[in-house]
């Protein structure tokens, strides 16, 4: 049997993983910037981690939910204390699409109404609903087209007002990430997002954070939707809340009410899962990663800012993006074969950077010198290289 062809896949197998590093089958060193696409949080097989799943796998990794898993109350209450949103209430689930499905439909049980509004720019998954408010009509299949969905131009202040006068009676929810990571890092403003709240609070419709990429710390505060001092009514969560084993969730604020059988699932909320998920936040809390995310985080994008052959740096914390102009456009193949460090990008033209949150200042700087030579590598001159 072969499989599905859906993956255009670089020629690397990776066999071993710790910290920020990755080795392939031939023994080779890669430095991992791209965080197996933003998903290592606390690093690579970190030992605390290891050590939670395989204790919990010894004992027991499955059970569905239907019955008491008091693992779950003590994911939730560390999620509470990590996050600050110790208010809300947890609902798990296994991946981000996942997630945002959820967030979307229980939006729309809540409040009875139909319509989301969502942004250009935007990724928040690839299931029916979290597709149909994605804005990339290459993966959206005709059953997925919907007239529930008004995209609107990101950070636009006035395009949502308008919106919200003309038929705030008929939007159930808005569902905004507060960097748009696919998209190719791009930051919702402050002002954006407080006017989200307030919008929502006068039409009785549902705030959702997309914090599947931008959260879980990576941008040096738990979601970044909190620079905005302003709370969402639920955040999705998931790539780097297992540090790579699989589990998603909501956040839902108390002003939701739930009912049985509203939501639901066989493998969200496993006892496995949920020792990966506990490892990831402990970790976190031990090792400080949301202050050392934003102080790597600004370290390297003062740097970047430095290198005049890339443009438009920006980001905030571990979460950074910079254009690339089309004469280095092999610079991210460069990096990955050359100087082994693996980036994330972001079509056409976008290098993105992703790593673990315990990126360390040295592995930093190991970047920045690997960035600099391969961007003098690419700017020999033609009459050079046959020399
Ligand atoms: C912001 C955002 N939301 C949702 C998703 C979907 O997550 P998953 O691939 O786990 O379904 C992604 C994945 O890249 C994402 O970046």
């Amino acid at each position: 049997m072969n499989l599905f062809d859906v993956y255009p896949l670089n020629d690397i197998t990776i066999t071993k993983a710790s910290g920020s590093y990755v080795w392939d089958d031939n023994g080779i060193q890669y430095l991992d910037m791209y965080g197996g696409h933003a998903v290592i949080s606390i690093g690579h097989t970190h030992p605390h981690w290891v050590k939670r799943i395989e204790e919990q796998l010894a004992k027991i990794a499955f059970y569905s939910n239907s019955v008491k898993m008091p693992i779950q109350q003590e994911l939730a209450t560390k999620l509470g204390q990590v996050s600050g949103k110790e208010d809300y209430q947890l609902f798990l689930c296994n991946s981000g699409a996942e997630a945002n499905e959820n967030a979307l439909k229980l939006a729309s049980f809540h409040n009875g109404k139909k319509k989301v509004v969502a942004f250009h720019g935007s990724f928040h998954g690839r299931t029916s609903l979290a597709v149909s408010v994605t804005d990339n009509k290459a993966i959206i299949a005709p059953i997925n087209e919907t007239d529930n969905v008004i995209f609107l131009p990101f950070n636009d202040e006035d395009a949502l007002k308008a919106c919200f006068e003309e038929q705030g009676d008929q939007v159930s929810s808005v569902i905004v990430e507060g960097i748009q990571g696919v998209g190719g890092i791009h930051l919702a403003n402050e002002s954006f997002l407080q006017l989200i709240r307030s919008l929502c609070d006068a039409h009785n419709a549902v705030y959702i954070a997309d914090g599947v990429q931008c959260g879980y710390g990576r941008s040096g505060k738990f979601f970044y939707h909190d620079y905005a001092g302003v709370d969402a009514d639920i955040y999705s969560m998931a790539k780097g809340m297992g540090n790579g084993f699989p589990v998603g969730g909501i956040l839902i604020s108390p002003s939701i009410q739930p009912k049985y059988g509203m939501l639901g699932t066989t493998f969200g909320g496993n006892p496995l899962a949920c020792a990966a998920a506990l490892a990831v936040l402990e970790v976190i809390e031990q090792e400080n990663l949301i202050e050392m995310a934003k102080q790597r985080g600004m370290y390297l994008i003062n740097k970047l800012k430095g290198i005049s052959e890339i443009e438009n740096v920006r980001g905030k914390g571990l979460m950074i993006g910079f254009d690339v102009p089309p004469k280095l456009k092999d610079l991210k193949k460069t990096l990955l074969h050359q100087f082994n460090v693996f980036t994330g990008e972001s079509k056409p033209n976008v290098i993105r950077l992703l790593p673990s949150l315990a990126l360390t200042r040295k592995q930093s700087d190991e970047f920045l010198e690997a960035l600099k030579e391969a961007l003098e590598t690419l700017q020999v001159p033609e009459s050079q290289e046959a020399h």
